[in-house]
Order: structure tokens, then C-alpha cells, then sequence
């Protein structure tokens, strides 16, 4: 039998959204992206074979033709109320007393626990299962409509699943992923565009643009957290089973939420969820308890905006106000020169910040900062502090303006500003000693010549006593010189001795990482070393041969020539080798002994068996090129437990993905 058209379409359009709801909402995706995508394209073209056919509902008509965000008042059809919060242990107490004194029970009650998404509330309406209406919280009564540009996230339906009611309200908060905000923040800055202050900021405005094919382009994402209204539908009298019940029906549910019993319990829920917060993929400001009985929560009741039944448990915040008290500059490694603000101290974060980084000369224009402002500080997670914003009615009348200095702080020596970049550098090379001390620590830190013992603070103290000058008085080094420095004892003193002797037989890829050339990271220098096997080949190479090597492109090629140009920097390289640096050579390996040439790996996660670094080396000696970041040139990713974003890069690019077992099957 064949089916009509008319049949097919709707046959198509049933089995994506299945799709969809078993990749958005089940996070189980029932189908590989390929067989996803061809449906699509089959429906795709179907669609436009018969145009008669097409309807707004259709997954392929999220970013629906030419149609523009109206923001239109919306009534909301029950008001959007908020929450209070309460920021420790004594007012959590007194909300759970309130809550059993209102109930008139002693016995403990039942919580739902939920993340405190920090994004943006939104109500959905669906009428016989289809998404009609979004709309923003607006002042909780009336909001706007923003329904063109709800339409383009991805994981909210545009059709509902399952037994619906008829007419069906829920809110939820768009938000913006981590990953997304940092990258959108990263292209903004250097695309002079707009970069969003957090990622609440970024839903917010994401919701905000007229044109719903820039929101689409956001990456935005929606958890559910509670049903407005429902007609037409039996209802559980519990809001977690009600949830339960939303998440049938298509809609997507954050996976941390939790039921749990009494007080104590939803602060142990707290502190699973504080511990867990960098690592969660979406920013949360606090968690939320919600009384899991609707009868309770009914006899509870409000107080003006705020439910009795509900509290948000807030985290340290993650954004602070202070004083800029100067901007100064920082040399790294390269010469570069980075502005870095100094603070009056704030607790921000879970910690006490005063530095922040100031990214470049053009981000302190893009933030008008200058010397004695009040800023807005923000510390997230690992991330380093960043000042978010400038309180401008705050600025004091003596603040002034910020100047790179035309001279290196550290040397002296002139500085320069690179061509169509923000960046400026100190020109002084290797007799900038900011530079050389920023050497030093690369060459040795771990992944370089792996010098144990070696920390920062001591190479601080042995460059500023002029003890190490170059990276070969490194190898130098005497028991006498470390044991008169601060806080080193005889032991620690032969211990580091014998690391450094230790370091002195290396491989031929950690030696060339550990030079710090320009833009030659690990896989460049381990590539480099593959092709050129001698230091002589990689030191005579010329742009043109180096062009020639797979994934070396002109600019790198130019930093590694003018490298071995500078015949300071050749002195130090046959200094090493005089002084006992060695590596065994590089022989040419046959094709059995590299099967996985050409292959480019991507490890992520943990894996039970080895450490993804002996992974690496493995994968390495067989051939394979392991790269840190998924792209379409990865040819496969192993995922261990625990793996996050570069699993789902992965699989939305559709690249092979496979587990320790077959990591361990291809390794031996
Ligand atoms: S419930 C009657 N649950 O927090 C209760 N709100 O301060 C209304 N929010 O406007 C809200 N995560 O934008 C609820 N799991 C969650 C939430 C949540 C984030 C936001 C929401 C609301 C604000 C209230």
C-alpha cells in the first residue's frame, strides 16, 4: 500500500516529533542524527512539493516565513507570580515552620526540589496540542508576546504528545547554555558586537529580538517548572506527579528535580546542587522548594506576589559591586600585554576577588572603565573574573581614563600594537624578564618538560634574583643557589634537582611544546615533530615546507620561522642539548605501526582504566592526531563517564562516538 502525500507528511511529522521528545525531553535519542535527518529532508521536500500541505505546526516551520515578534500585550491568564528567597539556614527554617504551623502538622512535609534556572520566564500555551501563545512574565500580569521567536528553540514542542488536555498553560525558564553564552561572548568580543553580561542577560535578550531568525541562532533551551492551567484533564494533586505528567506530554523537564521529605532533606538537596553547580551545563542561581501537595498548597495561599507554599534557597551570588582602584598591565609569555583591573576586595563567587581581567584595550573602550569606578564584578565557576559593567552614576569626579603605556611595564622596551588586532606587546623578547619568567613556568609545567616541584612562585624568586636567566640555566641549577632561596629546604632542594635531571630526557613533541612558540600548542608541536623528526629539519623550515604539513596554516608557520630567526633563541635550544636535553629520535614508522594516521581523535570524560592523558600518548604513538575541541574534522570521540558538551558537539555533528571498551580494543 502506498501512502498518499498527505499521509506521509503526517506520518514524517509524527515520527520527528517522537524523535524530539526522546532527544529533548528523555535525553535517550531513539535514532542517529543521520536517519533524524533524513526524515527531516524527506519531509522537507514533500512540503515543498505540496505547499497545500505545509502548517505552522510542521518541525520544519520553527522559524516560520518573514514572521516578525510582535510584542503584543498578552493577559496572563492567572497572574506570574515570584518567589521569596530566603540565603541560609535560620530563614529556611523559619519558611518550613510557617509552612507546618499553616498546615496545622507536625509530621515532616514533602518538597519538591528544583534548580533555580537564571533565565528568563516564559508561558507557553498549547490549544488541542498546538503551541499558540508565548509570552514574557512582563510586571506578572501582563506580559508580551514573543511567540515567533519560542518558536525557534529547539526543545520547546511545537506540538504537544500523549494524552493533552485541550487547553494547557506551563511556565518555564528560557535560558542560555553555558557553553553558548561563552562562545557568543567570545565572537562578540572579537567582532566588536554585543557581548551579553551573563547568560540570564542573553536569554533575555535573545527573547527580545525582532527578527526570529537571530533568536534561532541563540542557542536558547527551556526547562518546564509548572502548569499555569489545565482544562479538559484529570490532575494529580501532587506538583511532582503533575510534572511528570507535563513531561509526557512533550515538554522538557530539568533532570535535577527531586521529591523529598522534610526541611532537612531540602538542604541536603541544596548542597548536592551547589556542589554540582559549575559542572551543570546551565547557570542556576539557587534551588527552589515547592510543597508538593496541591491541597497544602492551596490552603497556604499567597502573600502579594509570592506563593507561602514555595522558597527560592539563593547560592552565593555570582556578581558583586566595587571599586576599580587602578588598571594595570601584565606581560605573558608572548609579550602580550593585558590590562588587569585592580579591586577594592569582594566576596563574589565563594571567594574574595581583587583582580579581574580586562580582556584588551578595545574591551576597556566597549566598557568605558575607567580608574576609580564602581564596577560590577563577576566570578562563574573556574571562569576568571570579569568586569561585567560600569556603574556609570557612580564615577567619581577624579577618575581617569585608561592608556596602554607606549613602554613595557616590566623592561621597558617599546610596545607595539599588532596590525587589525586588539592585542598589543612588549617587543622586548626574552630580555623582558616578565617574558622570560613566563617561559620558564611553560617550559616547565606538566605538559611541557614536566619539571616536578618547580611551582611558580619559585621561578618568580629565581628569576628575580637573576639566578635563572635563560631556559638553560634551568639545567644550571645548583643544590647551593635552590637552598638559599625562601622557604627551600635541603630536601626539597635535591628533590627538585633530581626532577630537573629527570626532565632532561624527554620526547621530541614535549621539547618543541615547551620552546613556547607563537600559537604552537601540544598537537601542532607533536605534529611538527612527526614531520620534521630533527630539530635541524624544524629549525631550517621555511614557511612554504611548513605550509605543507597538515593543519600548520600561514600564521603559525610565520611565528615558527621568525622563532628560529632570533639567534638568541637557537642559542638557548643547542644550550639544552649541551646540557643533556634529549629525546629518542623519530623514526619513520610504517604503516602498520601508525593505523590511525590521519585519524583525528577527541577524548572526553573519565575513563575507569587509564587517564586520559595515557590515552593521548597511546592514540599518539599510533598515529593519531588527539585534539582537544570537536569539530567536523573529528573523526571519532571516545566518551567516558561524565562527558558533557564534546559528547553533545558530537553527536549534533553526527561524528562517531564510542566508549573505554572500544578505546581499549583500538590502544592494544
Ligand atoms: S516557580 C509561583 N520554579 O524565578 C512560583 N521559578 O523569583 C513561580 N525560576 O520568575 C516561580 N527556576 O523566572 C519557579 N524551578 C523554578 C524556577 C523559577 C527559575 C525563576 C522564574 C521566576 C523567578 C521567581
Amino acid at each position: 500500500m502506498t501512502l498518499s502525500p498527505e499521509q506521509r507528511v503526517n506520518e514524517l511529522r509524527k515520527a520527528i516529533n517522537e524523535h524530539n521528545y526522546a532527544y529533548y525531553v528523555l535525553d535517550e535519542p531513539s535514532v542517529p542524527d543521520a536517519e533524524y535527518d533524513r526524515l527531516l529532508r524527506e519531509l522537507q521536500a514533500l512540503e515543498q512539493e505540496h505547499p497545500e500541505l505545509i502548517s505552522s505546526d510542521s518541525p520544519t516551520q520553527r522559524v516560520g516565513a518573514k514572521v516578525e515578534t510582535s510584542f503584543e500585550k498578552v493577559e496572563h491568564l492567572r497572574p506570574m507570580l515570584s518567589l521569596d528567597n530566603v540565603f541560609n539556614d535560620d530563614e529556611l527554617n523559619a519558611f518550613s515552620k510557617r509552612v507546618n504551623e499553616r498546615l496545622v502538622t507536625s509530621d515532616p512535609v514533602a518538597y519538591v526540589c528544583e534548580p533555580k534556572l537564571d533565565g528568563s520566564a516564559v508561558s507557553l500555551i498549547y490549544e488541542e496540542g498546538k503551541l499558540v501563545k508565548a509570552a514574557t512574565r512582563g510586571d506578572g500580569r501582563v506580559g508580551e508576546d514573543i511567540t515567533a521567536n519560542v518558536r525557534t528553540i529547539k526543545n520547546v514542542p511545537l506540538t504537544l504528545r500523549g494524552d493533552f488536555p485541550k487547553l494547557v498553560e506551563v511556565r518555564g525558564e528560557v535560558f542560555m547554555p553555558k557553553q553558548s553564552f561563552e562562545e557568543h561572548n567570545a565572537l562578540a568580543r572579537e567582532s566588536g558586537e554585543k557581548v551579553f553580561a551573563n547568560p540570564r542577560n542573553a536569554a533575555a535578550g535573545s527573547l527580545r529580538q525582532k527578527d526570529p531568525s537571530i533568536s534561532a541562532k541563540r542557542n536558547l533551551s527551556i526547562y518546564v517548572y509548572s502548569l499555569g492551567l489545565a482544562e479538559g484533564i484529570e490532575l494529580a494533586n501532587s506538583h511532582y506527579q503533575r510534572l511528570l505528567q507535563i513531561k509526557e506530554w512533550g515538554l522538557p523537564i530539568c533532570p535535577e528535580i527531586k521529591c523529598v521529605n522534610g526541611i532537612n532533606e531540602t538542604l541536603k538537596y541544596y548542597h548536592s546542587i551547589l556542589d554540582k553547580r559549575n559542572d551543570l551545563p546551565y547557570e542556576i542561581d539557587g534551588v527552589v522548594y515547592k510543597v508538593d501537595s496541591i491541597d497544602a498548597q492551596e490552603k497556604l495561599g499567597f502573600v502579594a506576589r509570592a506563593p507561602r507554599w514555595a522558597i527560592a534557597h539563593k547560592f552565593p551570588a555570582q556578581e558583586e559591586i566595587t571599586t576599580l582602584e587602578k588598571v594595570e598591565f601584565q606581560v605573558g609569555r608572548t609579550g602580550a600585554i593585558t590590562p588587569v583591573a585592580r579591586l577594592t576586595p569582594v566576596f563574589v563567587g565563594g571567594v574574595t576577588v581583587s583582580n579581574a581581567t580586562l580582556h584588551n584595550m578595545d574591551e576597556i573602550k566597549r566598557l568605558d572603565v575607567h580608574q576609580g569606578d564602581t564596577v560590577i564584578i563577576r566570578r562563574a565557576g573556574d571562569v576568571i573574573p570579569q568586569v561585567v559593567s560600569v556603574v556609570l552614576e557612580r564615577r567619581p569626579e577624579n577618575a581617569s581614563s585608561v592608556e596602554m603605556p607606549t613602554h613595557c611595564p616590566v623592561c621597558d622596551s617599546p610596545v607595539e600594537r599588532e596590525a587589525d588586532q586588539a592585542i598589543y606587546r612588549c617587543t622586548g623578547g626574552l630580555f623582558c624578564s616578565a617574558q622570560r619568567k613566563e617561559s620558564v613556568k611553560h617550559f616547565a609545567s606538566r605538559k611541557a618538560m614536566d619539571i616536578d616541584g618547580l611551582g611558580d612562585k619559585l621561578v618568580e624568586q629565581l628569576s628575580e634574583a637573576e639566578v635563572i636567566k635563560s631556559l638553560a640555566d634551568l639545567y644550571r641549577l645548583t643544590q647551593e643557589q635552590l637552598e638559599s632561596m625562601e622557604r627551600m629546604g635541603e630536601k626539597s632542594a635535591s628533590n627538585l634537582i633530581a626532577a630537573i635531571e629527570k626532565s632532561k630526557s624527554t620526547t621530541f613533541g614535549k621539547f618543541i611544546y615547551a620552546l613556547g612558540i607563537r600559537e604552537v600548542g601540544e598537537v601542532t608541536a607533536q605534529t611538527l615533530a612527526n614531520e620534521l623528526k630533527t630539530i635541524e629539519q624544524l629549525t631550517q623550515a621555511t614557511e612554504e615546507q611548513l605550509l605543507e604539513l597538515s593543519d600548520i596554516g600561514p600564521v603559525v608557520a610565520h611565528h615558527i620561522v621568525s622563532f628560529f630567526d632570533n639567534d638568541e633563541n637557537v642559542k638557548i635550544i643547542e644550550d639544552l642539548i649541551e646540557l643533556g636535553v634529549h629525546w629518542p629520535a623519530i623514526v619513520e614508522k610504517s604503516a602498520d605501526e601508525m593505523p590511525l594516521k590521519g585519524k583525528t581523535i577527541v577524548l572526553t570524560g573519565t575513563f575507569e582504566t587509564m587517564s586520559r592523558n595515557v590515552a593521548k600518548e597511546k592514540l599518539v604513538e599510533l598515529g593519531a592526531k588527539v585534539s582537544g575541541s570537536v569539530s567536523s574534522k573529528t573523526s571519532v570521540v571516545y566518551a567516558g563517564p561524565g562527558a558533557g558538551s564534546k559528547l553533545k558537539k558530537a553527536q549534533d555533528l553526527n561524528i562517531p562516538v564510542e566508549d573505554e571498551e572500544a578505546l581499549l580494543k583500538v590502544i592494544s
